[in-house]
């Protein structure tokens, strides 16, 4: 099957980067861009223009209600352009602003895929994490208020004009925020590697991305100033992004969904709490592209595929482990009497469950999510 790459125009990577941003918006001629930050950011973000309209009110898991107030805000300011500097959220916000600020169009009727109208305001955009790839991708995700659940707008229009990729910006990243959003990174990755739309035009991307990051996440949680690890990081997070417009993830994101809107679990703990349990059970569908991811895991090749996909999820776990991710459900103050709503919810997010090699219906998510809840690992298939 033909497979489409909207690729960003114009992309900076390695440190110093963030200065570029600010070189390349006075040469544009922009006069006030909005720039959407999030707040530890506030001081690069002062430093990307004089003229800058400053907004740093969008925290983890932005809601439709969050974009409002902020579309409103962007009306006010009447920005030549719109800059996010942050994490996902901060993007994914700064995405929909320079889309929506000045269009007829409404959140309500952009919601899915290719429903968004248009973009007139140039968006740059500056990751200061290494996980969501949202500044490379056609996505944005935010909770709606209304139904508690996660909606996406997907379109080629959210690709951003610019994106400056400074590893030195995530030195100050916590080391929980580095191991959650390294995983999500990681998850992207393998989800687009082994997907039921896989493609080799990505899979060269997915591959690196999981040595990138695999090789590297436990030093960077470890010592926090060690660019070299930052920049593998920064590399494999913008690996995953490259992966998630054209192929796009698959059962773990939409199984640890509902850990995000109903209980708050920031994203990427979300995902590494169910990561494993979901890649063992899949193992089975496509046992040679878990070989694969297990090899570029750092796992040695075993007698066969399906033995060797099983020590790369093995070291997996141990490799979360040395995070410190907390990564039993239970102890997280999840009742474990919610699980069989908990796969419903996610299993209902079809957009990413048709992605997965294996169907998965609701005896077996609860069953994953019942691993989860335990934090137990079986060493066997
Ligand atoms: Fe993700």
């Amino acid at each position: 099957m033909p497979l489409t790459l909207q690729q960003v125009p114009e992309l900076v990577f390695g440190e110093g980067a963030l200065s570029r941003a600010g070189e390349r918006l006075q040469a544009m001629g922009v006069k006030r861009p909005f720039i959407v930050a999030v707040p530890y950011v506030r001081n690069h973000a002062e430093r990307l223009h004089p003229d800058a309209h400053i907004d740093v009110s969008t925290q983890n898991e932005p809601t439709d209600g969050h974009l409002e107030r902020l579309l409103e805000a962007a009306r006010a300011a009447q920005p030549d352009a719109v800059v996010g500097i942050g994490g996902g959220s901060a993007l994914d916000v700064a995405k929909l602003v320079a889309a929506l600020s000045n269009s007829t169009q409404t959140l309500d009727q952009a919601w899915g895929i290719g429903n968004l109208a248009g973009r007139n305001l140039p968006l740059f955009c500056i990751p200061t994490t290494s996980g969501t790839g949202s500044e490379v991708s056609p996505n944005s995700i935010l909770l709606d208020e209304k139904s508690q659940s996660k909606k996406a707008v997907i379109s080629p229009h959210l690709v951003p004009d610019a994106v400056f990729i400074d590893p030195a910006l995530t030195i100050t990243v916590p080391a929980p925020v580095t191991a959650a959003t390294g995983l999500d990174a990681l998850t992207h990755c393998i989800e687009a590697y082994a997907n039921h739309f896989a493609h080799p035009l990505v899979d060269t991307w997915a591959l690196d991305g999981i040595r990138h990051i695999a090789g590297h996440l436990v030093t960077a949680v470890g010592q926090p100033d060690n660019m070299e690890a930052r920049t593998h990081l920064s590399l494999g997070s913008l690996y995953g992004g490259l992966c998630l417009g054209p192929v796009n993830t698959a059962a773990v994101h939409a199984l640890a969904y509902p850990l995000g809107s109903r209980h708050h679990i920031a994203h990427g703990h979300s995902i590494a709490l169910l990561l494993p349990h979901v890649l063992r059970f899949n193992i089975p569908a496509a046992p040679e592209r878990y070989a694969a991811i297990a090899l570029a895991l750092g796992a040695e090749r075993q007698a066969n595929d399906e033995a060797t996909a099983l020590a790369g999820i093995n070291l997996l776990w141990r490799l979360i482990g040395e995070t410190g991710l907390e990564m039993r459900l239970s102890a997280l103050r999840i009742p474990e009497s919610e699980i069989p709503l908990l796969a419903a919810e996610g299993l209902a997010v079809t957009r990413l469950m048709r992605n997965n090699v294996r169907p998965i219906a609701q005896p077996e998510a609860e069953q994953i999510y019942r691993a989860a809840f335990d934090g137990r690992w079986e060493s066997e298939l």
